[in-house]
């Protein structure tokens, strides 16, 4: 089954050809992110703008990258949300159209869920339930323990910033352009992740494995703002010192709350890390040597995925296509009955 999907969420114009889940056969991303760098952060009317202009060329991109025609899809779908809204009808409206007009069924995904299905794009062995999936990205950050397709909780999220957007924050105060994930990452190697150490958070419920970063960029701004205070100028060196402090303080939240759910679940067999700030090498290093070490201690096995490109962490067509597959096989009916009116009704503003 060859599904188109279009993703449109916030300042990515994405659309791809995926085979059964798996299989990406294109992948066509046109990035704002240059665009949005001048003003310090996605100014929502010029990324809707931008997603018109761009949603034709990149479809007839993703059809051609692929050697499909339009004849040849079996399904289109489409990223419904949450996400800015003007830029979500951009990508809404497109696939309706095209699924009226060559009678194709269209299938809503929830771009979160889209994030989830991003490590099983181009796996050589389909991955393996329960799996525990730790997405994290710029509107969004979420701990799942998934049984089966579609069949999911949430142990534990964001109760106040993601961690990309934390990261976009703090590379505003620091002057650094947006986005902040990759400026930041790149000038913490020139830091000591040790030389400031950033508070903790903490919550009432045990129980809940949820993530907050407020704290964190509130502790920076003091920090800068005592120094603006004191006219003494924030050095090269100290600035990458607090970057790379900044990353290691994100990527110990992140990885206690996911380490302590694997503990928690034994019977997990794949540990998934995912979304736009899942492309953070350092993170990714971290959380590797920290599951490795998991398993020696424990002799516990489980298979330790990201998404096989860097193109498929931040947003993309090809991880709607893929979850469209699977919500489709989950529930067939549903999802060929699921119309432009839902996704309206179902905007997250
Ligand atoms: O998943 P995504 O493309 O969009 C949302 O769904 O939000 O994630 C974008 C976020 C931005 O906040 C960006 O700064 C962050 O991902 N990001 C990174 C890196 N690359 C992108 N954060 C840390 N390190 C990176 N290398
Ligand atoms: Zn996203």
């Amino acid at each position: 089954m060859k599904i188109l999907g279009i993703e449109s969420s916030c300042d990515e114009t994405s659309v791809a050809v995926v085979e059964n889940g798996f299989k990406v056969l294109s992948n066509v991303i046109f990035s704002q992110a240059a665009m949005h760098a001048k003003t310090g952060g996605v100014v929502p009317e010029v990324a809707a703008r931008e997603h018109t202009e761009q949603i034709l060329p990149v479809i007839q991109k993703a059809l051609k990258d692929a050697k499909c025609k339009i004849e040849n899809i079996d399904a289109i779908a489409v990223a419904y949300g949450p996400g800015l809204i003007s830029s979500l009808l951009v990508g809404v409206t497109a696939a309706n159209v095209m699924a009226m007009v060559h009678n194709k069924p269209l299938i809503g995904v929830r771009h979160i869920l889209g994030h989830v299905y991003a490590p099983f794009l181009e796996v050589k062995s389909a991955p393996q339930f329960p799996i525990l999936t730790l997405s994290v990205s710029g509107g969004h950050n979420e701990l799942y323990l998934l049984r089966g397709h579609f069949e999911y909780s949430i142990l534990g999220e964001t109760v106040d910033d993601a961690a990309g957007e934390a990261f976009d924050k703090v590379a505003r105060m620091l002057g650094l352009p947006y986005p902040g994930g990759p400026v930041i990452e790149a000038l913490a190697k020139k830091g000591n992740p040790e030389a400031h150490p950033f508070p903790k958070a903490r919550f009432d419920d045990p129980e809940r494995l949820d993530f907050s970063f407020s704290g964190l960029k509130t502790a920076l701004q003091y920090f800068l703002e005592k120094r603006a205070k004191s006219r003494k100028k924030v050095t090269p060196k100290e600035k990458a010192d607090i970057a790379a402090s900044f990353q290691h303080a994100v990527t110990e939240a992140l990885t206690e709350n996911l380490m302590e759910a694997l503990k928690r679940n034994k019977d997990v067999k794949e540990v998934h890390l995912t979304g736009g700030v899942s492309a953070n090498m350092y993170l990714r290093g971290v959380l590797e040597k920290k599951l490795k070490m998991f398993q020696k201690e424990t002799g516990r096995k489980f298979t330790f995925r990201v998404p096989a490109k860097l193109s498929y962490c931040t947003d993309n067509g090809a991880m709607i296509a893929g979850a469209a597959f699977f919500q489709h096989k989950s529930d067939p009916k549903k999802y060929r009955e699921w119309k432009f009116v839902d996704a309206v009704a179902e905007f997250d503003m």
